[in-house]
């Protein structure tokens, strides 16, 4: 294992992960509980949050929209029901111990979305086949460089029209990139938020909007970049 690939063993010796660079999360379960209880304390507000997502998305009833970073699947459940039985969901995460969790959560919900092991860099769609690409709290999960080629990936597989729309924390006010930006300090790489706008534009989008939620995490400001493919 090289020393940039942040990934643990599974709990139970499941499949290992997909190689990346990126911050590997395998305990789907304890995740899963912590969102869970993370919901309940705020009064609901996580699955709010999910809602202002899927509207920042703009998705419409079939369409083809991809959740990247899914995790154990919250998110894209909530897509799922906008785009209906026509549209095509679809889930990637690196962790087969958060896809199975996630295709769990779908069969119990008898929702038919595809969740499969992939990763931000490869994009498992070919080009301009998708609508909408949702990517929520997963980029500070990044090496700066890797943020910039997943980018480039939803890019390619965006339609015409496409939108992104990236969640994630925002870097303090008054604190520039290269200084603490992230909710898991251990983290070597310092961008935020922030720096979505200048990565998507260089990547070739070019209406580009960001704002906030209101929501935060571990007292970080939680942001919200979007961006239309032209
Ligand atoms: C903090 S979780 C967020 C999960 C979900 N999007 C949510 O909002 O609950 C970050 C996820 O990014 C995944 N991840 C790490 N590296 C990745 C990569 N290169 N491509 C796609 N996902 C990756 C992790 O395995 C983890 O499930």
């Amino acid at each position: 294992m090289s020393w940039l690939t942040h990934q643990r063993q599974g709990e139970s010796g499941e499949a290992s992960a997909l190689q990346t660079r990126g911050v590997v999360i395998t305990n789907a379960w304890r995740y899963d509980l912590r969102l869970w209880l993370g919901n309940l304390l705020s009064g609901g507000k996580l699955q709010t949050l999910r809602n202002m997502t899927a509207d920042l998305a703009e998705l419409r009833s079939g369409e083809t929209v991809l959740d990247v970073g899914c995790g154990t699947g919250a998110l894209a459940l909530v897509a799922c029901e906008r785009i209906g039985a026509a549209g095509r969901m679809v889930g990637i995460d690196p962790s087969p111990q958060m896809i199975a969790s996630a295709r769990r959560k779908a069969k119990r919900a008898k929702r038919a979305i595809d969740f499969q092991l992939g990763v931000i860099e490869h994009l498992p769609f070919s080009d301009q086949s998708c609508d909408a690409v949702m990517a929520t709290m997963m980029m500070h999960q990044l090496p700066d460089d890797l943020q910039r080629q997943g980018l480039s990936e939803i890019a390619r597989i965006l339609k015409p029209g496409g939108r992104v729309v990236v969640v994630d924390t925002k870097r303090p006010d008054g604190q520039h990139q290269g200084q603490s930006a992230q909710p898991v300090r251990t983290l070597p790489w310092e961008s935020s938020l922030q720096d979505q706008p200048q990565l998507l534009k260089e990547v070739g989008f070019s209406q580009i909007e960001a704002g906030d939620t209101g929501f935060q995490f571990r007292g970080f400001e939680i942001g919200f970049v979007r961006a239309r493919k032209s």
